[in-house]
């Protein structure tokens, strides 16, 4: 079993290259996971996973911590979540619940309406060229409202971008953006997120919802790809 030493840390709490107050924890770029004996995970992925990147407390944990960080910016009105689906719907359904105990807890009582838009633009650990909006979606009910959109990933923005001006179509009041995870690449070219989990290196992760052409998203933990799953799954 390998144990961390303290060089081997997986984050630092620094401030990120993502805008807003707080960019998010930063995972270093040399940080290897942790060893899969340490948690538990569906056997059927034994082989096709390296390592254990951000456990599933963690992403709890700061996912909390991201809705106190949301209510206390824009709770004072109603909000529509946009729920970027495949890979945002753990993210989203997790933090709308945080966002909810928030309110309880603050005696608040707003309307927190959840609606879903699909898009597609990875193909194998690939990102395509075309941002695919899948089904047609008619938000005319974000019109005059605050609207956040719930993000599992980000990399180079164009996605987000190109989303942001699907939405912003439909006149919303205001837009604000939440992403779980933002990579850390060179070529940013869009929007990022005004609300950060993790910063992480450039590196292909699954699991919490996250995919590789449909499987791992009955994973809890967000975790690393191994070689083997990589040809396994394929297309
Ligand atoms: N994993 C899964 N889906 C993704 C990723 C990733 O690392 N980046 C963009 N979409
Ligand atoms: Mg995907």
């Amino acid at each position: 079993m390998r144990v961390n030493s303290s060089s081997d840390r997986a984050s630092e709490c620094v401030p990120s290259r993502a805008t807003g107050m707080e960019g998010g924890i930063v995972i270093k770029d040399d940080w290897p996971g942790y060893s899969l004996e340490l948690f538990t995970y569906p056997e059927h992925y034994r082989e096709d996973i390296e390592s254990v990147y951000i456990p599933h407390g963690v992403i709890m944990d700061r996912t909390e911590r991201l809705a106190r960080h949301i209510m206390d910016d824009i709770g004072d009105h109603d909000m529509v979540v946009l729920c970027v689906l495949k890979g945002g719907y753990k993210f989203c359904s997790d933090l709308v619940e945080f966002i909810k105990v928030q309110c309880r807890n603050s005696n608040k009582h707003l309307e927190t309406r959840v609606e879903f838009i699909r898009l597609k633009s990875y193909l194998n650990d690939q990102s395509t060229e075309d941002l695919h909006i899948i089904g047609s979606q008619d938000l005319s009910v974000l019109r005059g409202k605050n609207v956040l959109i719930v993000e599992a990933i980000v990399d180079t923005g164009k996605t987000m971008k190109a989303l942001l001006k699907h939405v912003e179509a439909f006149e919303p009041k205001m837009v604000k953006v939440a992403g779980l995870l933002v990579k850390r690449v060179s070529n940013v070219v869009g929007s990022l997120p005004d609300y950060v989990g993790f910063e992480i290196p450039n590196r292909f992760v699954v699991g919490y919802a996250l995919d590789y052409n449909e499987y791992f998203r009955d994973l809890n933990h967000i975790c690393v790809i191994s070689e083997i799953g990589k040809v396994k799954y394929k297309i």
